[in-house]
């Protein structure tokens, strides 16, 4: 049995139930957050809640007070089984009498607080593939929205090509990947593109940030282009659910030697370190 939240209730996720006219299901108009518990211990709680609340105002949720998400996030947490687990918030515009693009004045959110076993071994990993895809979602990829259509296209792609993520170029230049952060190992330097309207600030990003900068490795924020990366001595991805994993082979083509760098295994040392403190 999986214990849920759902507007002020804890519910078997078998009976939970929303109206079909709640705008998350109609238009993708709902926000969400993919969290990590390690031995019931949410990971990096407050950047997500902090980037949750951003993208509320942003897109002006009328959220009252009535709920401590972060109470309702380690309720979810003690009431299920698993020590290890994955932590889905949703909250959307809430539900509109008749469906219409324009939301109603002040509806009241939908909130749906989900878990299920979180079953990554975050050792380090012996490296995986990937393809390079033309970025060819919304403008506004830097919001984690659930209109989510693009990377369903991209992840099933993936799972078609039996490799590990698509990492997704604009123009020439490296955006992220469809659900990751991509960060690469250029000339001895760490590289990552700055965050713009169509990156997702990733919440693994930022600690991978934080690791570099307490090292003495060199590092920027700066445009990968396309050419870069296939020269990178070294890409990484980085997300909640997975954490850092080498990328060894991009389109058919080795990367470096075709095994995880030294670098790779040094932020990757530390980041394990940080998941257990
Ligand atoms: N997605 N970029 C995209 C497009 C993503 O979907 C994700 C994560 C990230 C990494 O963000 P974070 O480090 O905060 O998990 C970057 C989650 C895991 C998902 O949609 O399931």
């Amino acid at each position: 049995m999986s214990i849920c939240f759902l507007n002020g209730e804890y519910l078997d996720i078998q009976d939970a139930r929303i109206s079909p006219l709640d705008r998350g299901f109609l238009f993708g108009d709902a926000i969400y957050e993919v969290i990590i518990s390690v031995n019931k211990k949410p990971f990096e709680l407050e950047s997500h809640l902090n980037r949750l609340k951003k993208n509320i105002s942003l897109l002006n949720y009328s959220l009252r007070d009535k709920f401590d998400l972060e109470e309702i996030i380690y309720e979810v947490i003690k009431r299920n089984e698993y020590s290890n687990q994955v932590i889905y918030v949703q909250i959307s515009r809430g539900t509109d009498l008749i469906r219409d693009h324009i939301p109603e004045d002040n509806l009241s959110p939908t909130i749906f607080v989900s878990s299920h076993e979180l079953k990554t071994e975050f050792s380090s990993s012996p490296g995986e593939k990937a393809i390079l895809l033309e970025d060819f979602r919304w403008r506004k990829s830097q919001i984690k929205s659930t209109s989510l259509l693009a990377n369903v296209i991209y992840r099933t792609e993936a799972k078609k090509q039996k490799v590990f993520e698509v990492i997704l170029q604009e123009n020439g230049l490296i955006t992220e990947g469809a659900v990751s952060n991509v960060f690469c190992c250029l000339n001895n330097k760490i590289i990552t593109p700055p965050l713009t309207e169509n990156i997702l600030p990733g919440v693994t990003r930022k600690v991978i940030l934080d690791v570099i900068q307490n090292s003495s490795l060199e590092f920027e924020e700066t445009n990968i282009s396309i050419d870069s990366i296939f020269s990178a001595e070294e890409i990484w991805i980085t997300n909640s659910t997975k954490g850092i994993v080498p990328i060894v082979e991009l389109d058919g083509k080795k990367v470096g030697s075709g095994i995880p760098g030294k670098k790779y295994f040094q932020i990757s040392k530390a980041f394990l370190a940080k998941l257990s403190a």
